[in-house]
């Protein structure tokens, strides 16, 4: 039995919780930024950082309190060092070695996308690799093999925006506050998805890899038209087709590699994974294939500490922990876990 307090700070949410053997979860505590980004209309990664300050002391005593548990009691202390904003990242790592230093307890550091794979394992018991995940969140967005707790092979990416980023663009456009993905969905709900034929790109000699700027460049233009034209927008119609449209992209495209690789197990993973239409579109697209759907419930598609602390269990039970050198780091792969010699103990 190990019980793993995790810490997350990588935008704008600060966040802890303690998880027991990659599965259950004891706490999860999550302070939310999001309020506070909306007036700019995208996170200020200087507000972010400062909020991570003033929150994290509170969200981790408390991510202990709820869990019953004293820091002693821990087994590890795991932080999520990279992708993301690098001085929000600091705070988590720097307070996560602190709590590392003065307990004596491992760091295990945990790669953010890594972390959202795990929501998976927290919601799905049976749920084991290998198996093949569409990773989707604002920063990235991935077909990846997942061939083992710790091990992963990238088979496709975006060339340009995240699917999440381009959601976010389009609802900006559109009118909706930040973030936009989630009100764009509840649009899309109301619309018609055939109204407007938007940009479904492929990328030469990469059959696995998107392109979404052209999407979201259609978007603006429609906008702009109709501004030009003292035209209204159907607005409910435009999210509708956007969504239509990310789906048309996302899902043959990870089916085609299922079926190439020969995995009959999909996993969804990000906070684009929250999206209605695309749960719905990969269902049904998978059920046609006899392939088997797992998808984190709404609470764990956003971030979280619970999923790095489900990651970090298999990090630590695969030794891979850091030392007090542990950098945060701004961009990494997801494959492979790129610690530098001295983090590697
Ligand atoms: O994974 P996440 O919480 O943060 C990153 O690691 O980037 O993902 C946030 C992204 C935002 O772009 C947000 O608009 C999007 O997930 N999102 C959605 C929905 N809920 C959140 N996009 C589309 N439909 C949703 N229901
Ligand atoms: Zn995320």
């Amino acid at each position: 039995m190990a019980k793993i307090l995790g810490i997350e700070s990588s935008c704008d949410e600060t966040a802890a919780a303690v998880v027991e053997d990659g599965r259950s979860i004891l706490s999860s505590v999550v302070a939310s930024q999001v309020e506070e980004h909306k007036k700019y209309g995208g996170v200020v990664p200087e507000i972010a950082s400062r909020r991570h300050c003033e929150d994290i002391v509170g969200v981790v005593s408390e991510a202990l309190e709820r869990a019953k548990l004293t820091l002693e009691e821990v087994d590890a202390v795991a932080v999520t060092y990279a992708p993301g904003l690098i001085g929000a990242l600091l705070v988590g790592v720097n307070f996560a070695k602190g709590l590392s230093m003065a307990s004596g307890k491992p760091l295990v550091p945990v790669h953010h996308i890594r972390g959202h794979i795990a929501a998976n394992y927290l919601a799905h018991p049976g749920l084991e690799p290998p198996f093949l995940c569409l990773v989707v969140s604002g920063g990235h967005s991935h077909i990846i093999e997942v061939k083992d707790y710790t091990e992963f092979h990238v088979i496709g990416r975006t060339h340009d925006d995240a699917v999440g980023e381009a959601y976010d663009k389009a609802a900006r456009t559109l009118g909706f506050s930040y973030p936009g993905g989630v009100y764009m969905d509840q649009a899309a709900r109301e619309g018609n998805p055939a109204a407007f034929h938007l940009p479904r790109p492929h990328v030469d000699g990469c059959p696995y890899d998107f392109s979404f700027s052209g999407l979201k460049t259609a978007v603006i233009n429609l906008v702009h038209n109709a501004e030009q034209k003292g035209k209204t927008l159907p607005v409910n119609d435009v999210a509708a087709s956007f969504q239509q449209t990310v789906c048309d992209i996302l899902s043959p495209r990870l089916m085609m590699a299922a079926e190439e690789y020969g995995y009959r197990k999909i996993v969804l993973a990000g906070g684009v994974s929250a999206n209605s239409g695309l749960r719905s579109r990969l269902e049904s697209d998978c059920a046609q294939r006899g392939f088997r759907l797992f998808a984190p419930p709404l609470p764990l598609c956003g971030d979280n500490a619970a999923m790095i602390a489900s990651q970090g269990y298999y990090e630590y039970r695969a030794g891979h922990l850091a030392g007090m050198d542990l950098n945060a780091v701004a961009s990494l792969p997801v494959d492979p876990q790129t610690l530098s010699s001295s983090d590697k103990r």
